[in-house]
């Protein structure tokens, strides 16, 4: 399964030049890296200028709107984004739910429109306690209401453990046996809602707190194919080093 790293950069930087400066650090610091997938996911704003410059960096979206376009003050819908050239599109992230009330609802309907315009769907599944049961459940299981198990290989799942995110008031970060628990429970229920098959070929990474000496962990005994990075993707070095670890666990 082809390993995949992710940069979250939230609403982070403040200017278009920084942007591009953490962007150019990164494409430069990963250039002779093949292995490894590698999605940077920038406010929408900064989208257009770093889709100009050449890359083996991969651009994504950080959320999209379920219509192509009308009278929806303040949305970037998923047709708007494909048509940028942008391949990917975080959805279901759990600030999403927690600052703006998201429900998994929305998320479902911005689901399948990233999939009818073939966006990769970066898919967050987490809860707020160590507890793995119906909160995830119920995420998958309305998130993916409506999809067929064909449109599984166009999703990656992201074990995201609310807890075990940087910003988390008493965060704890994740064991890579924590993370193999949270991806297992993800296989089962996909296995449930869709086939054996389906369940054990999904993409899953893992996504809480993750920086250069823990993604290794996660990598080797934590059942994922790689990582979802929000704070450490702000430092190109740090994130650049991620990418390298990862890079030396796979075989190619
Ligand atoms: P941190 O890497 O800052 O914990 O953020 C990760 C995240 O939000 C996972 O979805």
């Amino acid at each position: 399964m082809r390993h995949l790293i992710v940069a979250n950069w939230k609403c982070n930087p403040v200017s278009s030049k920084e942007a591009q400066r953490l962007f150019d650090a990164v494409a430069e610091g990963i250039k002779n890296i093949n292995n490894v997938e590698t999605v940077i996911c920038p406010p929408f704003l900064y989208l257009s200028d770093l889709k100009s410059g050449a890359s083996s960096v991969k651009l994504g979206g950080q959320d999209c709107f379920w219509e192509d376009k009308g009278a929806f003050t303040g949305e970037i819908s998923a047709k708007q984004l494909q048509n940028l050239g942008v391949e990917y599109v975080i959805l279901g992230h759990s600030e999403r739910r927690k600052y703006l009330d998201e429900s998994i609802e929305a998320v479902n309907k911005k689901i399948k429109a990233a999939l009818s315009t073939k966006l990769k769907v970066i898919f967050c599944i987490g809860s707020q306690t160590k507890e793995l049961g119906e909160e995830m459940e119920s995420q998958l299981e309305k998130g993916l209401q409506g999809l067929d198990k064909s449109d599984v290989a166009d999703l990656i799942f992201v074990y995201e453990p609310v807890w075990a995110i940087s910003t988390t008031k008493d965060k704890v970060t994740a064991t890579p046996k924590e993370t193999l628990a949270g991806s297992l429970f993800i296989r089962k229920i996909l296995e449930r809602l869709f086939d054996e098959r389906t369940s054990q070929t999904a993409r899953i990474i893992y996504g809480g707190s993750v920086d250069s000496q823990n993604i290794e962990g996660f990598v080797r005994e934590g059942g994922v194919s790689g990582g979802l990075v929000g704070a450490a993707s702000l430092d190109p070095d740090e994130f650049v080093r991620i990418v390298k670890k990862v890079a030396l666990n796979v075989k190619s």
